[in-house]
């Protein structure tokens, strides 16, 4: 656990962010252009980084200064080994990641010159994280006042934090992969973060043409607010009757957009748990997301709270 205390709220939790979810070796290769069916194409040697979108997030909030516990499981090998020592350099506290039962997860990513991605991932150990690690959790979460959980973990692992959330605890949910969610699932979330791709999953044949329509119409369907994030164009939040606010968002050269999402969902979280409206805290995420945007890698991407400016 970091010793700097993000939080300006009134109360003893001992952590600003819980993150329940994935841990993945990411092994990435920069390509001239990402191949489409049946092709071939040649790219960059191969590099093996930390990633998977919850250890993305904690990894994230600890670099911004927030006490963070990752509830997690990778296999006892070396990439579970890589993935504990980063989270060890980002000050999160990883005594909730369980060792073993299966070989840790993995992402096989290619990178365009534009930055953008493509993903595949072998869940490994995260597939086998179950109810009954959240259950023996309990005092972890307890201890949140934010906790972020996204879908690389098992559907059901997801619903049993739901339903262990305890009162006065703040659910943050990136339906990314993006799955059909329980109704439940969906009216705990405080807010539901999508990209544009999980937006239109989500809303289905209910998706408008413009995420301004979106983001209602997310509403519409239980959460008690909705943040869409529009990469390089920022973010529109959502929550009770008031019109979406777009929320703009610095511009840079992107190098490498992965693990863009998972930095502003945690950045969000962090401001969240000291109190921060929902339209101050996406502003500070879309300048975190940018922050990491411009160099490589997920985790290795992700900057501290110094490196964060004022708008
Ligand atoms: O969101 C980016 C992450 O998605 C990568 O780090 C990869 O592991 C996949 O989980």
């Amino acid at each position: 656990m970091t010793a700097t205390d993000l939080s300006g709220a009134d109360d003893s939790r001992a952590y600003d962010l819980v993150v329940v979810g994935s841990a993945n070796a990411d092994l990435v290769v920069e390509v001239e252009r990402r191949p489409g069916a049946g092709e071939t194409v040649l790219g960059s040697d191969l590099v093996v980084l930390p990633g998977g979108k919850g250890a993305n997030q904690s990894c994230a909030a600890g670099r911004l200064g927030a006490r963070t516990a990752l509830l997690a499981r990778v296999g006892d090998d070396a990439y579970g080994r890589l993935l504990l020592d980063s989270q060890r350099a980002a000050g999160v506290d990883t005594s909730g990641v369980l060792v073993g039962g299966a070989p840790t997860g993995v992402a096989l990513i290619t990178v365009d010159p534009s930055g953008d991605n493509s993903i595949v991932v072998a869940p490994g150990a995260n597939a086998r994280l179950t109810p009954a690690d959240v259950r023996a959790a309990g005092r972890l979460l307890a201890s949140a006042r934010v906790v972020s959980v996204q879908l690389e973990i098992p559907l059901e692992t997801v619903g049993e934090v739901v339903r262990a959330l305890p009162a006065g605890t703040r659910l943050v949910l990136n339906p990314s992969p993006p799955a059909p969610l329980p109704p439940e699932v969906l009216a705990a979330c405080d807010p539901l973060v999508v990209n544009e791709h999980e937006a239109r999953y989500v809303l289905g044949d209910g998706a408008g043409g413009k995420p301004e329509e979106w983001a209602p119409a997310l509403l519409a369907l239980g959460p008690r607010s909705v943040v869409v994030t529009l990469g390089e164009r920022g973010a529109l939040v959502a929550e009770g009757s008031v019109a979406p606010v777009h929320v703009p968002s610095p511009q840079v050269d992107a190098v490498d957009t992965t693990g863009a999402g998972d930095a502003f969902t945690a950045a969000l979280a962090c401001r969240l748990a000291r109190a921060d409206a929902l339209p101050q805290a996406a502003a500070y995420a879309t300048r975190v997301a940018a922050a990491t945007v411009v160099r490589r890698g997920a985790q290795a991407s992700y900057p501290t709270a110094a490196e964060i400016t004022a708008p």
